[in-house]
């Protein structure tokens, strides 16, 4: 395989999601120089962070001539919000904020939130696309806490943890976060595949 081959693309404009990733392929040895390209992914407004991500995908695969891969992430407040704000996190986030999240929340022990993610890959060696998923559950803080991260991170506490995900270093979160786990599970198909 030559140089060239090994070159991937993150195609993402959010530089914490970049470093998150970029820290984990430092740290899982993987053999590929990832790059990010910011080249303006479509975005649409759907049910689902997979339909989401694939149209993502689907709107920048002729312009880039190696694997790449695009992301997508939503916040989920199961108790009390029955899952909102899902798929309009980032409507949610840019309206109401996390100040607006914790607002709608009266008891937060009783909370119950998860944030999930999508990582869609297009393998240029097979032609093909792959998707991989991660999950993390946990609970609404009481108070905005932290300043690393991004996002709702300042709010959410992960379960088996005291902190909030903006209290952790980057290390930590990817240890168990969504993004963590759906990136892990493509470096090891990129480790398999190679
Ligand atoms: P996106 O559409 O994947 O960029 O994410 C939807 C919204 O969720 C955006 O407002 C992000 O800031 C937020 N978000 C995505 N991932 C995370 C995360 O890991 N922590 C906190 N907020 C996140």
């Amino acid at each position: 395989m030559s140089k060239d081959q090994n070159i991937i693309y993150f195609v993402t404009g959010n530089m914490h999601k970049y470093n998150e990733v970029s820290n984990l392929f430092k740290q899982e040895k993987v053999n590929y120089t990832l790059n990010q390209i910011d080249t303006k992914a479509i975005e649409i407004q759907a049910n689902s962070i997979k339909e989401v991500a694939l149209f993502k995908l689907n709107s920048v695969k002729e312009k880039i001539e190696s694997s790449f891969f695009v992301e997508d992430a939503g916040f989920f407040v199961d108790s009390p919000l029955k899952g909102f704000p899902g798929v309009y996190s980032s409507y949610v986030l840019k309206t109401i904020g996390n100040e607006g999240i914790l607002k709608l929340i009266n008891d937060y022990d009783k909370s119950r939130a998860h944030f999930s993610a999508i990582t869609c890959l297009y393998y240029k060696p097979l032609d093909k696309i792959f998707l991989f998923e991660g999950d993390i559950k946990g609970k609404v803080s009481k108070s905005i806490k932290g300043k690393g991260g991004f996002g709702f991170d300042p709010i959410f506490i992960p379960d088996k943890n005291k902190k909030t995900f903006a209290e952790l270093t980057t290390e930590e979160k990817n240890k168990i976060s969504h993004r963590g786990q759906a990136v892990k599970k493509m470096i090891n198909f990129l480790k398999d595949n190679i």
